[in-house]
């Protein structure tokens, strides 16, 4: 193993909880209903990728222009902006310092594969942006999660096949995509929700360089 890929939002920090109170918000602005069953289903989606699904949701997938879209996608994430701005290192999960001392100390790289646009911000906020080798552009990936780009530009970034890779996850989409790149995934969450992955843990506690490195061992088998 020679990378390991990072979602950020579920992985490194929880901030679901915000992505969840930003949509509802707008999605009850425009007369759609999001509960956090549906918002299951946007976790690792990208931001406009989230809107359409609301729209379609709320049957009104043709309502809007892009043009419109595009600011209720810029409402979101002010709400969302304004949600998030006193997360401090408190806000890291679980079990992630110690991961990352770890690998630091392996000599194994560490690529950030967020969906998210905000999260060179949220690292800083969290301070551990220095852990990692890399973030990829969510803006230059093309095709967002469940497709393998984003997985596949992280371990370019690290220099490393994608063979040589452990992705992790916590969203069904983005452990779709982590196999799609062949990938090895280790998962944190329901089991029955990231059946896909190679590895599910219940919490990121659980997560160490030993799991993860066995699990890329096992794929070898
Ligand atoms: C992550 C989250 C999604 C979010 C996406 C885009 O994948 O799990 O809920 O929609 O990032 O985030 P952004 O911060 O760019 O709106
Ligand atoms: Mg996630």
């Amino acid at each position: 193993m020679k990378a390991v890929l990072f979602d950020l939002d579920g992985v490194i920090t929880d901030t679901a909880k915000f992505h969840f109170l930003a949509w509802r918000d707008l999605g009850s602005e425009l007369g759609i209903e999001v509960d956090e069953a549906f918002n299951e289903e946007l976790k690792g989606v990208s931001r406009i990728d989230s809107l359409e699904r609301i729209l379609a949701q709320g049957g009104v997938a043709d309502k809007y222009s892009s043009a419109e879209k595009d600011e209720l996608c810029v409402k979101k994430n002010a709400h969302y902006l304004e949600l998030i701005k006193e997360m401090t290192p408190a806000d890291i999960l679980p079990g992630i310092i110690p991961l990352l001392e770890e690998l630091k100390a392996a000599g194994i790289k560490m690529i950030v594969t967020s969906a998210s646009k905000n999260a060179p911000g949220i690292l800083d906020l969290l301070q551990v942006r220095a852990y990692f080798n890399g973030i990829v552009d969510a803006a230059t990936v093309k095709a967002g999660k469940p497709a393998p780009d984003i997985f596949l530009a992280g371990a370019q970034l690290a220099g490393a096949d994608p063979a040589d890779c452990v992705g992790v996850e916590d969203a069904a989409s983005g452990v779709e995509a982590i196999k799609a790149a062949g990938i090895v995934a280790v998962a944190v969450g329901d089991e029955q929700v990231l059946a896909l992955a190679d590895r599910v843990l219940s919490s990121t506690a659980d997560l160490s360089l030993a799991v993860l490195q066995e699990a890329w061992e096992n794929s070898k088998k």
